[in-house]
């Protein structure tokens, strides 16, 4: 995920924006920059194309002692490759105006045709630019382009301009900014993307999380979805973007500043864990209404028609994308689309047998999985048509699908996927969503139920992760046991496989996901007792088999753990209980899985173990 600073002091501003840089390095970025402004309105601009090391060393010999203010970003790509032309800060055609951005503007090509029809010329094919572009326009129209004021007398215009370009803005963005004629503000505004600013003594700062500057300020103030901030030396202002003063509290952070590079939290996993409503989130906005209409169409070229046309669905992919394949088979299943799942490593003969009409829809976090992307040929050479979930701009696998729809989860560090996965299956009941519309399989009313329904699912996240010190206990409990059975039916069943395959992967112990119809034919046999079971038992049609389930482990001697909801709760007998907001039965993958991720964790944390680099793994498994 991207990252952003601002500075505004005495300081050195250049080695604090860049300093700053460097301590937003753990989220993730293949390109970055600074802008920074001189007593003398003259703007210094640098980019490179990789780290913020090689950053540093460019801008060692630049003259910019006098700056006073200016702007940082570490980009990681979205709209248009890593390059250093793509790289933010970007400006407008004067080169006056420097923005830096977080997020997605979803307007910005019908914003960039209109102001290329104005005359308008870009420098990138990011979304970013067309911000410096507008306000541009905005500075303009309020008549200051050519007329000799003071910078203090200009600040108004800016403002005011600022406020105007937001109002033109659709989609998420954290965003920064500084107009070279005006050095002694700095802007910043929040919709959706954190923002934070640092109060100082005689300086002030913004990031987009508070590790940037921790070291410089504890005194911050978050600023809120709809609000901006103007940033002066000696003080800042907040604002509703309507233009209303607004006063805000600031609260004095307790991290240090090791701690905060990973937002505080202890390991990368459990920040990405509770990063998930924001990947979801940001993987279905702006994507879902319509449901079957033109969204996908005009994202990746896949047509109403086209969705209409295949004959059925192959999903393949590895690990815990492969879990996610299989959550997008039975959700197919459930508008009557035929689909089927396989690991992409046993896609072998398979491959061949492809019928033309079947999509094949590959699954990768990283885009780069050796096993997927062989697979992903193979089917091709059939004469399959592909469709690739991933979450990595410009990844080899986007380059050899057909249709791309990507998650928009930000970079994943830790080892053990978890947020990258909720962000595929939103993506997969986004596009389950949109094939079972356009085939008729959902009514215009029921398309709308079922995306608002979706819509609730990052504030069931959220609650559901406030059971985190619950289950923290639960895990603790368990942590000395050797072996764990997770079990579950239908949807939930990838469930109960991911839930295992977490705690194998940072505990190094035996884990077990099975369908629980299936213990009786062979695996109940390994039950002892005392042998920790978890069941994923939510409200649905599988209940009642579930609750039998869980009976005859217990009878075996299972110490079960039962993840429920308040009403499945009193059907399913446990000795401990989870207990989850209620969802309707489609959706509760997205929160079934949240319990096990944390299970994992702290199981893992009990036993000491290097929980975000686990051994023996690598983040991307590029050999087959
Ligand atoms: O990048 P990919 O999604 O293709 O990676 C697939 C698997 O290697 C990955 O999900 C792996 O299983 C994770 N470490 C699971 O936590």
């Amino acid at each position: 995920m991207c990252g952003i600073t601002g500075y505004i002091g005495e300081n050195k501003t250049t080695d604090i924006l860049i300093d700053g840089l460097k301590r937003l390095e753990y989220r993730g970025y293949d390109s970055c920059g600074i802008a920074v402004v001189d007593g003398k309105n003259k703007l210094y601009l640098r980019r490179v194309s990789g780290r913020v090391d090689a950053l540093d060393k460019l801008v060692a010999g630049d003259p910019v002692k006098g700056a006073q203010s200016g702007v940082g970003h570490t980009r990681w790509a979205t709209h248009g490759a890593p390059s250093e032309d793509n790289a933010h800060p970007h400006t407008d055609c004067a080169g006056e105006v420097v923005v830096v951005h977080n997020g997605i503007i979803e307007n910005y090509l019908d914003l960039k045709e209109k102001l290329q029809a104005g005359g308008h010329k870009f420098k990138s094919e990011t979304d970013t630019e067309v911000i410096a572009h507008l306000m541009e326009d905005k500075l303009k129209a309020l008549h200051v382009q050519a007329a000799a004021m003071r910078a203090e007398m200009l600040e108004p215009v800016f403002f005011e301009a600022f406020r105007r370009t937001l109002a033109d803005l659709k989609g998420s963005f954290a965003i920064s900014m500084v107009w070279a004629r005006c050095p002694g503000l700095l802007l910043a505004a929040r919709m959706h993307s954190p923002l934070v600013i640092g109060l100082g003594k005689g300086e002030n700062f913004i990031a987009s999380d508070v590790s940037a500057f921790l070291k410089h300020t504890k005194k911050v103030v978050f600023l809120n979805d709809g609000e901006l901030a103007a940033v002066r030396m000696d003080g800042v202002d907040y604002y509703t973007f309507a233009g209303k003063k607004t006063a805000k509290d600031s609260v004095t952070i307790q991290w240090d500043s090791t701690m905060a590079e990973k937002g505080g939290y202890k390991h990368f996993m459990l920040k990405e864990i509770h990063e998930q409503a924001e990947a979801v989130e940001n993987t279905l906005r702006g994507r879902l209404l319509p449901l079957g209409g033109e969204i996908l169409k005009a994202e990746m070229g896949l047509s109403a028609e086209a969705m209409k046309g295949f004959s059925s669905l192959q999903f393949i992919a590895c690990g815990t994308a492969y879990h996610a394949c299989l959550v997008g088979r039975g959700l197919f299943e459930n508008f009557g689309l035929v689909a089927s799942a396989d690991v992409a490593s046993e896609f072998t003969d398979r491959a061949k047998l492809m019928a033309r009409g079947t999509l094949v829809v590959a699954i990768s976090q990283s885009g780069e999985t050796a096993d997927t992307l062989f697979a992903v040929r193979e089917a091709k050479a059939g004469g399959a048509k592909v469709l690739c979930i991933t979450n990595t701009v410009g990844s080899t696998l986007t380059r050899e699908a057909d249709y791309v729809l990507y998650t928009h989860c930000g970079p994943e560090i830790g080892v053990a996927s978890t947020k990258a996965f909720l962000g595929q299956l939103a993506a997969i009941y986004l596009l389950a969503g949109h094939f079972a519309a356009a085939r008729g399989r959902l009514s215009g009313a029921e398309a709308r139920r079922y995306a608002e329904d979706l819509l609730k699912i990052p504030r069931l996240i959220e609650e559901t992760l406030e059971k985190e010190p619950e289950i923290a206990k639960i895990a603790e409990a368990f942590s000395a046991s050797e072996h764990f059975l997770f079990i579950s039916r239908h949807l939930n069943y990838p469930i109960a496989l991911e839930g295992a395959l977490k705690i194998k992967e940072i505990s190094y112990v035996h884990a077990e996901g099975y369908p629980a119809g299936e213990m009786k034919h062979g695996p109940i046999a390994i039950i002892y007792k005392g042998m920790p079971l978890l069941a994923v038992a939510p409200s649905g049609r599988t209940l009642d088999l579930m609750a039998g389930n869980v009976e005859e482990a217990k009878a075996r001697g299972a110490d079960v753990v039962a993840i429920v909801d308040a009403a499945s709760r009193k059907t399913v007998k446990a000795s401990r209980y989870i207990t989850l907001p209620e969802a309707p039965e489609l959706f509760t993958p997205m929160l079934t899985v949240l319990p096990l991720q944390l299970f994992a964790y702290y199981v893992a944390l009990a036993k000491k173990c290097d929980i975000d680099k686990p051994r023996n793994l690598a983040k991307s498994v590029t050999v087959r």
